[in-house]
């Protein structure tokens, strides 16, 4: 069974798509042109926004009649603007745990976790002091934590350097393929796409943008 399906999706003049299926455990890559509708079509799987027609099924199911609370610990989004509370480090790492209700983790692991997005700040450091880089593996970090399912990225290597991003990414996606989870990642960096993606979605078939109309 496909982990995400999408049919007769239309949402306001920005996507329309007849059929799209997105198999579960694979490393799914979004690539398109600014303004396509990749973090459209990203929040449509994530349940923040619902399409003007159609119907998203999450295994199967219509996501429309899932419990928001369940969906939200199954499915993990990170934005393309990551989002960033005012606090440490620490705080920031565990408030997504608290956010889901699970148990926080400890120093050890949150250390751990750091490193392995090549964070090398303390855990008190305020976090609002953090380049846009840093804040970014910050983000994943602490989608990490969670225990999610699957993980939807939004261009989440942007802010970095081609080696930091190169490092983070393949560690990521090494998490995810130890753990049998699924990944869904929009990139504008085409050769990422191509070295990583088992599935590439070309967004521009989708949409209906002046720009790509
Ligand atoms: N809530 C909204 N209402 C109306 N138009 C919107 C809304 N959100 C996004 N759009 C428009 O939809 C189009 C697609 O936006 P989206 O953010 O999905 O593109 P994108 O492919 O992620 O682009 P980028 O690569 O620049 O991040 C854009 O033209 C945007 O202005
Ligand atoms: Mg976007």
């Amino acid at each position: 069974m496909a982990l995400f399906r999408a049919e007769n999706i239309k949402v306001k003049g920005i996507i329309e798509i007849n059929k799209l299926e997105i198999p579960a455990q694979q490393i799914v890559c979004i690539v398109g042109k600014s303004g396509s509708g990749k973090s459209t079509f990203l929040r449509l799987l994530n349940h923040l926004d619902s399409p003007d027609e159609g119907t998203i099924f999450y295994q199967g199911e219509n996501m429309q009649k899932m419990n928001p609370i369940e969906l939200r610990r199954s499915i993990t989004m990170v934005p393309q603007t990551p989002v960033i509370f005012s606090g440490s480090v620490e705080d920031n790492l565990k408030i997504g745990q608290k956010l889901s209700g699970i148990d926080v983790v400890n120093e050890l692991k949150l250390k751990e976790t750091l490193e392995k997005v090549f964070l090398h700040k303390s855990l008190d450091a305020p976090a609002e002091d953090l380049s846009g880089g840093e804040k970014q593996r910050l983000a994943l970090a602490r989608a990490m934590l969670l225990q999610a399912d699957v993980f939807l990225l939004d261009e989440p290597s942007s802010a970095l350097d081609s080696d930091t991003a190169a490092k983070v990414i393949d560690m990521f996606i090494e998490f995810i393929k130890t753990q049998n989870k699924s990944l869904i990642m929009i990139t504008h960096d085409l050769e990422l796409a191509r070295r990583v993606a088992d599935v590439t979605i070309e967004m521009d078939q989708y949409s209906k943008t002046s720009l790509n109309s």
